[in-house]
């Protein structure tokens, strides 16, 4: 689907505190001078229902199962209200997640195997993936670190071990190889500075492409 819309949909992963967000002004001021419009969006959430749910999947201890299809409950509404209206209009959608996070974090963390989670992602969202994906890579060791130094409360997934968060990585990665053209794997122990000159790269690269479409 995002084929035939100009406008690209970028997605941004990582475990927790791999440190993504502190790179979200800096892509959408980048948008910004160049003269797009774009739409700052996240997953689970970036709808009413979406934030609702959100909600209970990060607070409410549940199985596994239930986990990934509240994930996917919350995409369904979040891709067919806010994010294919925005490609539509022609805006750069950037979503803090996507899909490649259910398959790292209930595939890989939570152990319910990739293939699961890809036939709710066929069923969900059928030819539609992100343009480019990028991908914040850290050991869970660091991320753990910047986690304790980082705010209070702590939800579900941020209470995990050390375990959860090297499988959830890993799937991450294995996804990352498997589809190469989409993600940017970026070594998130480097200075923001320094990670920003290869997002700053890429995005050229998308612009150049998306005008071209
Ligand atoms: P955030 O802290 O980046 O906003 O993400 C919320 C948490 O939800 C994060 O720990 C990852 C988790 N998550 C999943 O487990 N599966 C998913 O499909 C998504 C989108 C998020």
């Amino acid at each position: 689907m995002s084929q035939q819309c100009h406008a690209p949909f970028i997605s941004l992963e990582g475990i927790d505190g791999a440190g993504k967000s502190t790179h979200v002004p800096a892509i959408y001021r980048w948008i910004g001078e160049q003269g797009f419009k774009w739409i700052h969006t996240r997953e689970p959430g970036g709808t009413p229902l979406g934030e609702q749910l959100r909600t209970l999947v990060l607070n409410t201890p549940m199985q596994a199962e239930t986990e990934a299809l509240m994930m996917f409950a919350a995409r369904a509404e979040h891709i067919h209200q806010v994010i294919l209206p925005a490609l539509k209009r022609g805006d750069w959608v950037v979503s803090d997640r996507f899909s490649d996070a259910s398959v790292a974090y209930q595939g890989g963390g939570r152990e319910l195997g990739v293939s699961k989670v890809e036939a709710l992602e066929s069923w969900t969202h059928p030819g539609l993936q992100p343009d480019l994906t990028l991908l914040f890579d850290l050991s869970p060791e660091i991320a753990a670190q910047r986690l304790q130094s980082g705010r209070g409360d702590r939800d579900r997934f941020e209470l995990e071990q050390t375990t959860f968060f090297d499988r959830v990585r890993a799937a991450y990665l294995q996804r990352a190889q498997q589809f190469p053209e989409r993600f940017l794997v970026l070594d998130a122990a480097q200075s923001p500075e320094r990670v920003w000159i290869r997002i700053e790269e890429v995005l050229e690269i998308l612009k150049k492409r998306s005008v071209q479409a």
